[in-house]
């Protein structure tokens, strides 16, 4: 039997209510934000996400899906939105629509992770992107929606992790610094971080190996050799999160695992997920733009791990979505009444009742019990010399009441019990 591929998974008719749940919270905050909403396509070429990821960083080097199309041209299936939002906001010059453009997306995202808990291979993602100013006030903007979001889903052991990763001149310098700090030190790393000192020495701050955290306790923080200007802008994030009430730490090793970054990172954390506990992640991309082709424009953005977050949700028990259910479900006794069953099913559905009804020749007994499964509210009982005669059982599910009643009144007189059964 051919099973779902490794590090996917199948989203089930029974699990899809609390992703509509989801997915209206973050519709609904992002709109209250005035972001719109941008779909970009699942495959982009490979060197959009080469340049503006990083080739050094872990999803450039060995987490992306790549292949070749018939004409040899390298396609990805996007590890992640920003890229393809900046690609599409350069294409369609969109900054010389609103000099401040607010995007959001929901999306399938490709990985090849090692699968475990919270960490698929294809996972979804919504997010958001500030693409057109400097100000630090969207940097904390990006922050408030990603922590109401999670707030509105009920969540509350959530930790907000902010940093700052200053401009790429006082970056560099401190680089230096840091290497000096671990070249009599480099031995005693892990492997990984000895790669990581020559080729993304920031990224050893990633590093989970108690030896590395170890050597990294005493190293020199970036924090404490940013640029004023970064310093500047960070101050103005947290006054900003003091004064509306959102609690962070500032976590000086957040360095986040895509190149892009410039001044604030951030995180929310959950600790009811295991280890794979980031929630969400962003930060300011000051340079992305330019990078990849554009004019110079500042941006700032935010991505959230939906697999993620509905299991944070789950071990919290933060939400539940209402049971599942039909309208009226239509019982036909005599087998000769398909067309009409069918016929009035039509009727009621044009007046956006949820209807079902038998396809499969099942005794009255079993359609019953089908309606009991599908937790119908109403019951239609047709057929037999009643049917003849112009009326029908209806059966209201949730005191068990019966009545009969006139064919042709059927719409009507379901819609007012409908009506009824609401107040
Ligand atoms: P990221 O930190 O790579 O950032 O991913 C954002 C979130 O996606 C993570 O916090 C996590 O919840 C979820 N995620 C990542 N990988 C997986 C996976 N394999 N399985 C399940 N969930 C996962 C970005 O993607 C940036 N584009 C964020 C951003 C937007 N920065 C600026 N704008």
């Amino acid at each position: 039997m051919i099973k779902a591929v490794t590090g996917t998974k199948d989203i089930l008719p029974s699990e899809i209510n609390r992703w509509y749940y989801l997915e209206n919270i973050i519709k609904e905050v992002f709109s209250v934000f005035n972001y719109k909403e941008i779909r970009t396509p699942i495959f982009e070429e490979t060197s959009l996400f080469a340049r503006g990821i990083g080739e050094e960083t872990d999803i450039v080097s060995k987490e992306m899906y790549t292949f070749s199309d018939r004409s040899e041209t390298s396609l990805t299936l996007k590890p992640e939105m920003t890229a393809g939002v900046v690609r599409a906001y350069i294409e369609h010059s969109l900054g010389t629509l609103q000099p401040l453009t607010k995007l959001f997306y929901i999306s399938p995202m490709f990985r090849q992770e090692r699968p475990q808990a919270g960490r698929f291979r294809q996972f979804h993602q919504f997010g958001a992107e500030a693409i057109g100013s400097t100000s630090p006030l969207l940097d904390a903007e990006i922050i408030q929606m990603s922590y109401h979001i999670l707030k509105q889903l009920g969540l509350k052991d959530l930790t907000v992790k902010i940093n700052s990763l200053g401009v790429p001149v006082s970056r560099e310098n401190y680089k230096k610094i840091l290497k000096e700090f671990l070249q009599d030190k480099k031995n005693k790393l892990s492997e990984d971080s000895r790669k990581r000192f020559d080729t993304n020495i920031l990224r050893i701050f990633d590093s989970k190996v108690e030896s590395d955290q170890n050597i990294l306790k005493d190293a020199p923080l970036l924090i404490n050799y940013l640029d004023e200007e970064s310093k500047n802008d960070f101050e103005v994030v947290k006054e900003f999160l003091i004064r509306i009430g959102i609690p962070f730490e500032i976590d000086a090793a957040l360095v986040r695992g895509l190149d892009y970054y410039t001044k604030t990172t951030f995180e929310i954390i959950s600790k009811k997920v295991g280890s794979q506990s980031a929630l969400c992640g962003g930060g300011r991309y000051d340079l992305l733009i330019e990078e990849l082709g554009g004019k110079p424009t500042p941006g700032v953005g935010v991505a959230a791990g939906m697999e993620r977050i509905l299991l944070a949700c789950e071990n919290e028990n933060s939400f539940s979505t209402p049971d599942q259910f039909i309208d009226v479900y239509i019982v036909r006794i005599d087998k000769e009444l398909e067309l009409e069953v069918s016929e009035i099913a039509s009727r009621l559905r044009r007046k956006n009742l949820i209807v079902d009804c038998d396809y499969l020749s099942r005794s009255v007994k079993a359609q019953m019990r089908e309606a009991n499964k599908l937790n119908a509210k109403f019951v239609l009982i047709m057929g037999g010399d009643e049917y003849k005669n112009g009326d029908v059982q209806l059966k209201n599910m949730s005191d068990g009441e019966q009545k009969t009643i006139k064919t042709e009144k059927i719409v009507e007189i379901i819609l007012a019990a409908k009506e009824q059964s609401h107040k």
